[in-house]
């Protein structure tokens, strides 16, 4: 008796396992899936998988993350993307280099993005082996060849569909090509204002290469203010002040950016791209850093030099003994702590944040489908 009922448990977990495996890819699949494309500000580790000098894989990067090592995330923890997974109750997404991600791990989503790419090809090539643009969107072609071999064509591109997208890219079209130094190659074939034209117009074509692939809700952001991030306060800012050239290219891209996005959604006739202003979420930062926190704006956490802005975060760099109270980790990019509040805008930021709709309007809209 005794043995048999152990033999009757035993054959009912037998039977949970199977179903929990049966059950499993339905499970995965009821979270909406989520893909990331772009630089830095979103990379979660691709650059570890290739030959590039734009890498976050050494500490003290990773430094707040849960297993405190680094993990390739431009961050002291968290990034952009792992906030946003969090929101829609996702699991993070894996970088599609990783070889981890593979079977059911797929349904969740992949990050495509790497350091240093801007939305030129020609962009961060003293990088060298990064993934550009064309390349992260033909990643993207083949991820739903994988997936549809996993589930069939039909379930993918319903997948894909209903799936979240964040692109994130056009900073170091700036930062690491026209003005990456006096008398680039850029800037002597353009003036500023036909320059940021003419990448507006390479950018509008990658997001309808998107659209053809599949997406159908696209978070674009814009660039944040350049001429205020530590690395340009310590090496071009004149007494703290932001750097007035940068800070032109931002404000005339980013209102461009704005209404192509409208245009496109007006060719679709759909609200495809959801425009997020990353340039009013920073500048609230820099303008009031005490409101969100913040002792300071203006000095990264970990680096050297004035404003902790020359060269880069490494062992050897002056480390703050509290990474939340600084806006910037790095030199260049954002601490946790500022992703997780530009996270809170995207979720339910107004419209002056979030065009034509924030991110909680966006899950309630389509989950009523
Ligand atoms: C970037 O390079 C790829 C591959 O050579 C090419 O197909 C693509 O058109 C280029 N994109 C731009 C914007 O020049
Ligand atoms: C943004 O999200 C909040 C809920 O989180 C909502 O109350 C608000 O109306 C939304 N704003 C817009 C402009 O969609």
């Amino acid at each position: 008796m005794a043995s048999s009922s152990f033999q009757a448990s035993w054959l009912a977990l037998v039977l949970v396992a199977a179903l929990g495996t049966a059950l499993a890819p339905l499970r995965a699949e009821a979270a909406r899936a989520f893909f990331i494309f772009g630089d830095s500000l979103v990379d979660n580790g691709n650059n570890n998988y290739l030959a590039t000098t734009a890498r976050a894989d050494s500490p003290p990067y990773g430094i707040d993350y849960p297993t405190h090592r680094p993990t390739g995330r431009f961050s002291n923890g968290f990034n952009i993307p792992d906030f946003i997974s969090q929101e829609i109750g996702s699991e993070p997404t894996l970088p599609y280099l990783s070889p981890e991600l593979r079977g059911q791990r797929l349904l969740v989503g992949a990050n495509f993005a790497s350091a240093g790419i801007g939305i030129l090809n020609d962009t961060g090539v003293q990088f060298i082996n990064v993934i550009r643009m064309y390349q992260q969107l033909e990643y993207f072609r083949q991820y739903q060849q994988r997936v549809s071999a996993l589930i069939g064509p039909g379930r993918t591109r319903k997948l894909v569909n209903q799936a979240l997208v964040l692109i994130t890219v056009g900073g170091n079209d700036f930062v690491n090509n026209y003005f990456l130094v006096p008398y680039s190659a850029r800037s002597r074939q353009y003036s500023l204002p036909n320059y940021v034209r003419f990448v507006i117009s390479e950018f509008k074509k990658q997001l309808m290469r998107l659209h053809d692939l599949g997406a159908r809700r696209v978070l674009v952001t814009g660039t944040g203010p350049l001429g205020c991030v530590p690395a340009e306060l310590a090496m071009r800012g004149r007494n703290g002040q932001c750097v007035a050239e940068l800070q032109q290219a931002a404000s005339l891209y980013n209102p461009q950016l704005l209404q192509m996005v409208k245009d496109l959604n007006k060719k679709y006739k759909s609200q495809v791209f959801i425009a997020a202003n990353t340039q009013l979420m920073h500048n609230n930062f820099i303008a009031n850093p005490r409101a969100y926190g913040f002792i300071t704006a203006k000095v990264a956490c970990c680096g050297q030099g004035p404003y902790n802005g020359i060269g880069l975060c490494t062992v050897a760099s002056t480390l703050c003994p509290n990474r939340d109270q600084y806006a910037f980790w790095d030199p260049f990019h954002p601490s946790q702590k500022a992703n997780r509040l530009i996270v809170q805008q995207i979720m339910s930021g107004s419209t002056q944040y979030m065009d034509p709709m924030n991110v909680s309007t966006i899950m309630a809209l389509d989950s009523r489908l």
